[in-house]
């Protein structure tokens, strides 16, 4: 873990945004929970994804599929078989790893050491052992470029082994007869099963998509880094149905769609870029990742893939039912092709997290300090306002409450009379808060308050009647 990560771990729990999960019981591994203000954020962020994909798009419909699906699913999806990491012990620390984080941390490492070539060669090795799932190979890659365990040292390695990432539990009562069932690994399977449903009811004509945000669950074998990896999360998918040959036209309007909402959210240009794959899951022809500069470096936060009709025309041919569309255009039926994309909402949160936290000194002299705030874009900020009245006497109290009052149906407020007014500022600073609503006397005569804006500290008087259209601006994208 870089300082940077500790520093947003340690944050993140104090300030109420996210705890181990069961933490009384030494928390679970991979497993995280949301705080009051965590859950806020998150929320937002789904929030902000929700409405770009489903009311600025208009052939773009929503879906709420269960996590629970026909066991066949998997089996047509190809995840039985396929969706597995190839696994790798060491024998004398007994610890788990993934082979293929062990080679890339080697390749980073001769990176580090201006190796370039060297480090190319050996992703490109693994990539193509892996794609021919010649775990022999893998083992022996591991052994020739001398790989140890980061914790014991020493180079004792098991056989590489495939293991499966999902999840089974069973269904049914005990006396009757248990069905295995899995937890969704993607919510995507849910879209695909439900295409014709959606398609007939919405009445949806293609180039059309269904979005979905909910739980997916896979078994990783190493949880890392937060929440970047988790066992349980949250996925943002849409799947875009269109006619085969024109995927590609579309791949390329996703990938340029999706970089513009990142930029829309304020994460800098220069901390976001393109990551093509060498390596295509088992149902892709394309796919590329948008990669975020994470405290770790950078890593995928969203992949857009061009899926063909793999998953349809599996299910067609394991369910035994078409799937099909008539395209009344050009009278014809097919099985549609299918452009992903797909974000994961807890790395998304963990990138916003990141990008946000910022730490700078502020003064001059005697009095310098250092202040720490979440410079938050105020649509995802879990509190948009605080109202703050300077006394707890003479009326303010009431008057802050009023103000409170006329604004609460359109944003998440915070009313706070405790403490000293900077107490309270570097209170709200360190979740985000944008705005700060201080009411004193002067507002007892004219109505007027103070906005403290976040980012500069900077003070300015408006009109009570001037607020929510100020702040409403503010927190739209
Ligand atoms: N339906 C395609 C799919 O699931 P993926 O690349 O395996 O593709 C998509 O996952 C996104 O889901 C990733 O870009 C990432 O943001 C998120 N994701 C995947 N595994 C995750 C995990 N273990 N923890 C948190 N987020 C994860």
């Amino acid at each position: 873990e870089t300082n940077l990560l500790r520093t947003l771990i340690a944050h993140a729990k104090e300030y109420g945004f996210i705890y181990p999960s069961s933490e009384i019981y030494d928390g679970l591994q991979a497993v995280y929970d949301y705080g009051a203000y965590g859950v806020e954020l998150k929320n937002n962020i789904k929030k902000v994804w929700w409405e770009s994909m489903t009311r600025l798009n208009e052939n773009i419909v929503g879906i709420d599929a269960a996590i629970f699906m026909h066991p066949t699913t998997w089996k047509a999806s190809g995840h039985v078989d396929g969706f597995n990491d190839p696994m790798i012990d060491n024998k004398d620390s007994k610890k788990r790893y993934r082979a293929d984080n062990l080679i890339e941390d080697k390749a980073t490492e001769y990176e580090n050491n201006g190796e370039s070539a060297k480090a190319e060669q050996l992703l490109a090795d693994m990539n193509r052992l892996l794609t021919a799932e010649d775990l022999k190979g893998v083992k022996e890659l591991i052994e020739s470029h001398k790989i140890v365990c980061p914790i014991s040292g020493t180079a004792n390695w098991t056989e590489v082994r495939q293991f499966n990432l999902m999840f089974s539990t069973k269904i049914g009562s005990v006396s009757e007869e248990a069905d295995v069932v899995y937890l969704r690994p993607e919510t995507a399977q849910g879209i695909f099963v439900n295409f014709l449903n959606v398609q007939k009811t919405a009445r949806m004509k293609v180039p059309f998509g269904i979005a979905q945000i909910g739980k997916a669950f896979r078994n990783e074998i190493v949880a890392r880094q937060f929440i970047f990896r988790m066992r349980e999360f949250e996925q943002m998918e849409m799947q875009f149905f269109v006619r085969p040959g024109e995927e590609m036209k579309w791949y390329e309007y996703w990938k340029e769609a999706r970089m513009k909402w990142h930029l829309a959210l304020g994460t800098p240009a220069e901390k976001l870029k393109f990551h093509n794959h060498d390596k295509l899951a088992h149902y892709a022809n394309a796919a590329v990742d948008i990669e975020y500069q994470f405290p770790f470096g950078f890593k995928e936060v969203e992949g857009i893939h061009s899926r063909t009709d793999f998953d349809l025309k599996n299910h067609q041919e394991f369910s035994k039912k078409k799937q099909q569309y008539f395209d009344t255009e050009i009278n014809q039926n097919y099985i549609p092709y299918v452009v992903e994309t797909s974000i994961g909402a807890d790395r998304a949160f963990l990138m916003v997290l990141s990008n946000a936290y910022t730490e700078e000194t502020v003064g001059e002299g005697d009095e310098k300090k250092e202040r720490t705030y979440l410079k938050l874009h105020p649509a995802l900020a879990p509190i948009k306002a605080a109202i703050f009245p300077l006394v707890k006497k003479d009326g303010l109290p009431e008057k802050g409450r009023q103000i409170f009052d006329m604004l609460k149906y359109d944003f998440n407020l915070i009313y706070e009379e405790q403490q000293s007014i900077g107490k309270r500022y570097t209170r709200q600073d360190l979740i985000g808060t944008p705005f700060c609503i201080a009411v004193d006397y002067e507002t007892m005569e004219n109505d007027t308050v103070t906005i403290r804006h976040r980012d500069t500290m900077a003070q300015e008087r408006v009109h009570i009647s001037e607020l929510k259209e100020k702040i409403g601006e503010a927190v739209s994208i």
